[in-house]
């Protein structure tokens, strides 16, 4: 019997509408650094590709990082706070232990909607806040969602410990999300890959691993937030293999192959893990966007900061295919594939 026509399933699906982003005006170099700590800018940018990372002052909380944002990806999107129906931030740099970030970005941009809430998952926070929005926007329960990832990792610094203080920055970045109706499985259940919007996340942790990046304190325990420790060969190891699962896992998700990938935007921490899962799946140098060199590893925040300098700066343009991948403490990872 020949096979029936083909026809084409409606439904809805999460497009990135605009994006946006905010740095802090001080920038520390790596000769900065050395004048603090034994470390060197040879030691900095043979190890992780960082030359200089931006430290947020007194007065840029993770909020206000958030708030910019937002309002710049609200702008791109030619749209007013009202005009937001949920917010999520990843973060695990609150200003406060409650109430969220997510709350003080509501009451700056004057929305008057909710869910608004944070998301806790360290470097992989971005990823995996998206992918809530994508699951709640395609639910039901709003259109049009506010997703940030923004960080003050600086406060999180001993700054006397070499190891860990020349990795990291501050910064936050935006999205806009909105339910655009589209056709999205032909009839056999496929997935429409032409179409705009994301296409499939895929998260991932393991708890066995919590102890290789984490912090000394906390509100339940020190009363305090503590300072980050990390065994980094560890976590480099697992990066480089983990990275490369996932993204394995996503394009035979969605039966695309490397040179389907217009873009690939990985989490921001180290120079050496971005090239190994580029190199791994075949791709040229000039489809990784990379901003580790400028702005350190910002946690949440790296990878909107890199998509909103990529859609600034003329590089990723609608209808391009991006695939987006982290790793952070938890052991958290994960992937997101989105037609931009
Ligand atoms: O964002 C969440 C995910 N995080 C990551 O993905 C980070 C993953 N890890 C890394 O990026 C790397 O492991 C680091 C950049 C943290 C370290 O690079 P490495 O090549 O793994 O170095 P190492 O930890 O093995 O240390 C090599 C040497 C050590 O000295 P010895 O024991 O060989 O004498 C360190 O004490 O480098 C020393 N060292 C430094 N030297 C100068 C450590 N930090 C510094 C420093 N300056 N800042």
């Amino acid at each position: 019997m020949a096979n029936p026509p083909t026809q084409l399933v409606n439904s809805v699906r999460s497009v990135i509408i605009g994006t946006g982003s905010y740095l802090p005006r001080d920038i520390v170099t790596n000769a900065d650094l050395a004048q603090k700590v034994d470390t060197s800018d040879e030691w900095i940018t043979q190890r992780t590709g960082i030359k200089e990372r931006r430290i947020a002052n007194k007065d840029e909380s993770t909020s206000f990082m958030a708030s910019r944002a937002a309002e710049k990806a609200l702008d791109a999107a030619g749209l007013k706070g009202s005009d937001i129906d949920g917010i999520i931030v990843g973060t695990s740099t609150p200003d406060k232990s409650f109430p969220s970030v997510a709350v003080h970005v509501q009451s700056e941009i004057g929305s008057q909607n909710g869910p608004n809430f944070d998301v806790q998952a360290v470097c992989s926070g971005f990823v995996y806040a998206l992918s809530v929005a994508d699951s709640l926007i395609k639910s039901g329960a709003a259109r049009r969602f506010l997703v940030i990832g923004a960080e003050k990792f600086s406060s999180l610094l001993n700054w006397e410990d070499r190891t860990t203080c020349v990795l990291f920055g501050d910064g936050a970045g935006a999205v806009i999300l909105e339910a655009q109706d589209q056709p999205d499985q032909n009839r056999s259940g496929q997935d429409l890959i032409d179409q705009r919007g994301i296409h499939s996340f895929h998260l991932h942790a393991n708890g066995r691993l919590k102890d290789i990046l984490c912090t000394d304190g906390g509100v339940a325990s020190t009363q305090n937030a503590g300072h980050i420790h990390m065994n980094g060969r560890e976590v480099f190891r697992n990066a480089v293999d983990l990275m490369s699962e996932v993204v394995e896992e996503t394009l035979a998700h969605n039966h695309i192959g490397p040179e389907d990938i217009d873009w690939l935007i990985p989490h921001q921490a180290n120079i050496r893990i971005i090239e190994s899962t580029r190199k791994k799946l075949g791709l040229p140098p000039e489809k990784d966007v990379v901003t580790v060199d400028r702005h350190g590893n910002t946690s949440a925040a790296s990878i909107p900061l890199a998509l909103d300098e990529a859609v600034r700066d003329g590089r990723v343009r609608k209808n391009e295919l991006i695939l987006f991948e982290a790793l952070g403490a938890g052991l958290t990872w994960g992937s997101l594939l989105v037609r931009f």
